[in-house]
């Protein structure tokens, strides 16, 4: 079986600056698998190269086999592709419910001219999708805010909006950019909780933490990026425990702390 993600040699250039050098994985099917390294590691740029918001200047990106490198963001969410951003853009005066509803559009039938015209197999489906966003907020603990102006929330919560709205695009295989950021530590739980449920749902998770609670509590593997590279693969356990690994981190400290 083909792996549900794979990356080959992937380098990313803007002029001549090398923000990633030759990164390689492979994500199997119903894996959740984690992307660490420290700030600049690249871990964002590469997200983007996955879903086709950067163009990688070299390399191979394939879903389920299929090589994708250099289609657009919206092929990739046709696709089943789906992911949330590290700073979400939300419609902050729209209601959290109408927020989640944003993440229908692959899901459509006959295209936005139907949709306008609101004929009734729209309506209907527009019903249904309401039902089924409602159903998604209520399930990652968000029920209570649907009919909130999504500015009333927290950025952390903004994040869970996100995580909702990525799913109701009924992914495949689903890439999260830092969603404990901002996140109070009692939140934290209900994020494991929701990812462990979105894996039993048969999608793919790749997750982009700095939280290394949490990345050790719900990843099967990780890879660790430092300055655009590939530092080491394997569990979080020996993740943790890898002199590089330490060395990046606290290398780039050092470095933080003397800025
Ligand atoms: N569009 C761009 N043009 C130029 N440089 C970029 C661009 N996007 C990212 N970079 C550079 O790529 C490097 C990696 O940034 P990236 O945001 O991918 O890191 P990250 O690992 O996600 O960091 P963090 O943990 O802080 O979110 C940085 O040096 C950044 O300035
Ligand atoms: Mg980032």
């Amino acid at each position: 079986m083909a792996a549900r993600l794979a990356l080959q040699e992937v380098t990313l250039r803007f002029g001549g600056i090398t923000v990633l050098r030759d990164v390689g994985f492979a994500v199997e099917p119903g894996e959740i698998f984690g992307l660490v390294g420290p700030n600049g590691a690249g871990k964002t740029s590469l997200f983007n190269c996955i879903s086709g918001h950067y163009r990688p200047s070299s390399g191979s990106i394939t879903i389920d086999g299929e090589e994708m490198l250099g289609s657009t963001p919206a092929a990739l969410a046709q696709r089943g592709l789906a992911r949330t951003f590290q700073h979400p853009a939300l419609q902050l005066h729209s209601s959290v419910l109408e927020n989640v509803l944003l993440g229908a559009h692959t899901r459509l039938p006959g295209g936005p001219v139907s949709w306008s015209l609101r004929l009734p197999r729209t309506v209907r489906s527009e019903r249904r999708l309401r039902a089924e966003a409602v159903e998604l907020l209520e399930r990652h603990g968000l029920g209570w805010a649907a009919h909130l102006p999504a500015d009333e929330l927290s950025h952390g919560l903004h994040k869970g909006i996100e995580l909702c709205r990525a799913l109701l695009s009924r992914p495949s295989l689903l890439l999260l950019d830092e969603p404990a950021a901002g996140l109070p530590h009692s939140e934290v739980e209900q994020l494991i909780h929701s990812v462990r449920a979105i894996r039993d749902d048969d999608i793919t998770v790749v997750i982009v933490e700095h939280h290394m609670g949490l990345i050790a509590a719900l990843t099967d593997r990780v890879v660790v990026l430092d300055h655009g590279s590939k530092l080491m693969e394997g569990t979080a356990a020996q993740a943790q425990s890898d002199p590089r690994v330490i060395e990046a981190y606290i290398g780039k400290e050092a470095v933080d702390d003397a800025a």
